[in-house]
């Protein structure tokens, strides 16, 4: 049932509202169980992100880690719920038992997941790039303009549990950004500030390619969100494009 309203949201999307999509990279396989990251530059992330699913994958096993929040949206929270998307309050102690869980269950019940996570933990917004750069500061980093920090703790558990219970083919990054219009919430996305078109760039890394340590796997999300940096910083000021793009 799930499935059908996300079906139902691409077509409003493409075909109603004429939105275009443009992929670079790899492909996501289909076939597989994934863990999915992304940088978080709008509230509304995900949904564009169906547009892809519905081409490469299969939208119905996809899973969001969200915020607690959303569980209680009429409507849609509850839709998520019912879709067991996995929400976090936040506080690591209780987080980490009940994600324990969820991935367990779903390896137990062999299920083709694809596990849709922002590292971030929150949209881009002007107070969480603020909140972003103070974090920096105050670790000696750099600021950055385009992505905020990542916070690794929950990306590390999850692709680590993952991993254990051999339940994981690959790691799909992804890197979002929007040429002209950014719609920052779901209000402005129905008063019509919405983008004409979205562009995902795509790496793929096959699980056995990936770093063992905890540390590894943290120092690595940390590069490839500076890398993020480098390439939106070349998008948005320049290019509009990722290289070696096609029209999804
Ligand atoms: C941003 O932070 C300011 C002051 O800390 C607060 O008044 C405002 O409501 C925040 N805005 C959002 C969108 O959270
Ligand atoms: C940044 O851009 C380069 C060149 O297109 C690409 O190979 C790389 O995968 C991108 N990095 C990320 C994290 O998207
Ligand atoms: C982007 O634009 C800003 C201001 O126009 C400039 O200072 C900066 O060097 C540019 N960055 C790149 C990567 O071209």
């Amino acid at each position: 049932m799930i499935g059908y309203w996300e079906y139902f949201c691409v077509a409003l999307l493409e075909v109603f509202l004429g939105l275009k999509i443009v992929l670079s990279g790899d492909k996501i396989n289909n076939n597989e169980r994934n863990l999915i990251i992304m940088n978080h530059r709008t509230r509304l992330d995900w949904m564009f992100f169906w547009c892809v699913l519905f081409r490469d994958s299969n939208i119905a096993t996809e899973k969001i880690v969200l915020k607690q929040p959303l569980k209680y949206v009429p409507g849609a929270g509850w839709a998520m719920q019912a879709a067991s998307y996995i929400f976090l309050k936040r506080k690591w102690e209780d987080d980490k038992s009940y994600i324990t869980d969820i991935l367990n269950y779903l390896s137990q019940i062999n299920h083709k997941s694809q596990i849709l996570i922002f590292p971030e933990g929150t949209d881009f917004c002007p107070n969480s790039s603020k909140r972003s750069d103070a974090f920096a500061a105050k670790n000696n980093l750099e600021t950055y303009k385009y992505v905020l920090h990542p916070r690794t703790t929950g990306f590390v558990y999850f692709l680590q549990t993952m991993r254990k219970n051999k339940h994981l083919d690959a790691l799909y990054d992804i890197t979002v950004a929007y040429p002209d219009e950014l719609c920052s919430n779901e209000l402005s996305f129905a008063f019509g500030k919405r983008p004409k078109t979205v562009h995902f760039h795509i790496d793929r890394h096959l699980v056995e390619n990936l770093r063992e340590t905890d540390e590894e796997l943290t120092k690595w999300c940390q590069e490839k969100w500076r890398e993020k940096e480098a390439n939106l910083s070349a998008f948005y000021n320049e290019t509009k494009n990722f290289n070696d793009e096609r029209v999804g």
